[in-house]
């Protein structure tokens, strides 16, 4: 039942627009009012109504809209700001809230984002408790080898626990060649071999005591089993009852993912909520992304569910980022630059790469990709 709540959008692009008034029909709790690019006009609506929300698309004309949003906040303490932005950059992201919106959702947007948004809000007006930390399992995977994808498992899950401070937990399912131990430099004496041996004994509070902390961060890592043989019997059945502790208890799960099409690893997908498809620029890696593709396509994944991350990505590449997108028929989500040096000596260290060089392009990119992926931002602030 809707309860009162005018919502406004502002943009200059007509499908974003259309986008969101469909993502705030269907949530059902707010009425949706107009989609506009007139802020004085917008300005006199909000005037009018005792309770509304304003969605503004601070793509285009930065500074305008940014003024906007801390003139609208400091006069009308009713209206609730959300900015949203196609350049989800760390510095962008605090402006934003410094001028007082409540939260920021990058664009192209991501239905899960702007749903939970939705919540947190509706939450506020009705006093009622968002259901905590929602857990989001976030896969990176691509069915090619040495693409990057524990490189991008290991550095974003770090980001995340650093950003939002909550419990994360970094989970590798490569049981026949895993090396997050090694990228992180850890010998855990507790396996992901264990786990699945002892499903039924294990519980969130367990994991929690048990686990080791990645040196003074809310990460957990779960390692791979030190020998091949210890995972030979991990049933489909078992890992649903992973994912399903793990869920229980963290609020982001990382999962590193095998390479190829088998059962585990699609069914490691399927509980996901959201799939981070790793590819870089050359044909062999895209044709594979193609085929992924295709076969998340036919397993049923909700198109949104699967986001394409351009790894090793060069400005001056032959094949651009407009070509990757067209031959893939989807929007590239995130861009990793190429930076061998920092990597690898991040890897030859046993480190994260923010460890090695914060300021680095590698290390800024992780961290804007782990701002964008959290809805915590908002919850940072109370
Ligand atoms: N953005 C990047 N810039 C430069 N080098 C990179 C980048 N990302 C990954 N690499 C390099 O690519 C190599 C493979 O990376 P990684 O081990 O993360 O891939 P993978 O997909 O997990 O491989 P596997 O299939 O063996 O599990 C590493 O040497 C790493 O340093
Ligand atoms: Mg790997």
């Amino acid at each position: 039942m809707c309860m009162n709540v005018q919502t406004i959008i502002i943009s200059n692009d007509n499908n974003t627009i259309e986008l969101l008034k469909l993502y705030i029909q269907s949530f059902g709790k707010f009425d949706f009012l107009t989609g506009t690019d007139d802020f004085a006009k917008t300005y006199e609506k909000i005037k009018e109504f005792q309770n509304c929300i304003l969605f503004i698309d601070i793509s285009e004309y930065q500074e305008q809209a940014l003024n906007f949003v801390s003139k609208i906040t400091a006069e009308f303490p009713h209206c609730s700001v959300v900015a949203l932005s196609d350049k989800p950059d760390a510095d962008l992201i605090v402006r934003t809230m410094r001028v007082g919106a409540r939260d920021f959702v990058p664009i192209p947007v991501i239905k899960e984002n702007f749903v939970r948004v939705l919540e947190n809000i509706y939450g506020d007006f009705t006093g009622e408790k968002v259901k905590k930390s929602k857990c989001r399992i976030i896969s990176v995977y691509s069915n090619k080898g040495g693409i990057g994808k524990t490189s991008v498992a290991t550095n974003l899950a770090l980001e995340l626990a650093k950003i939002t401070k909550e419990n994360v937990a970094l989970i590798d399912l490569n049981f026949q060649t895993g090396d997050v131990t090694t990228f992180l430099d850890l010998k855990p004496s507790f396996n992901i071999s264990y786990m699945f041996q002892n499903l039924d004994k294990i519980n969130g509070e367990f994991l929690l005591s048990t686990l080791e902390k990645y040196k003074d961060t809310s990460l957990y890592v779960l390692a791979d089993p030190p020998y091949f043989k210890q995972s030979e019997n991990v049933s489909l059945k078992k890992i649903e009852a992973l994912f399903e502790i793990l869920r229980k208890t963290f609020s982001y799960v990382i999962v590193d993912t095998t390479g190829g099409f088998d059962d585990r690893a699609m069914k490691a997908l399927e509980l996901s909520d959201l799939i981070l498809l790793v590819t870089v620029v050359n044909l062999p890696a895209l044709r594979n992304s193609q085929r992924c593709l295709e076969l998340f396509d036919k397993l049923g994944f909700e198109s949104d569910k699967i986001q394409i991350l351009l790894n090793r990505y060069m400005e001056n590449d032959e094949i651009n980022a407009k070509d990757v997108e067209d031959v893939l028929s989807k929007n590239i989500y995130w861009k990793i630059p190429n930076n061998y040096f920092t990597m690898m000596s991040a890897i030859n260290k046993g480190v994260p790469v923010s460890f090695v060089n914060p300021d680095s392009n590698v290390a800024l990119s992780f961290k804007n990709l782990a701002i964008t992926l959290s809805d915590s931002l908002y919850r940072q602030r109370k």
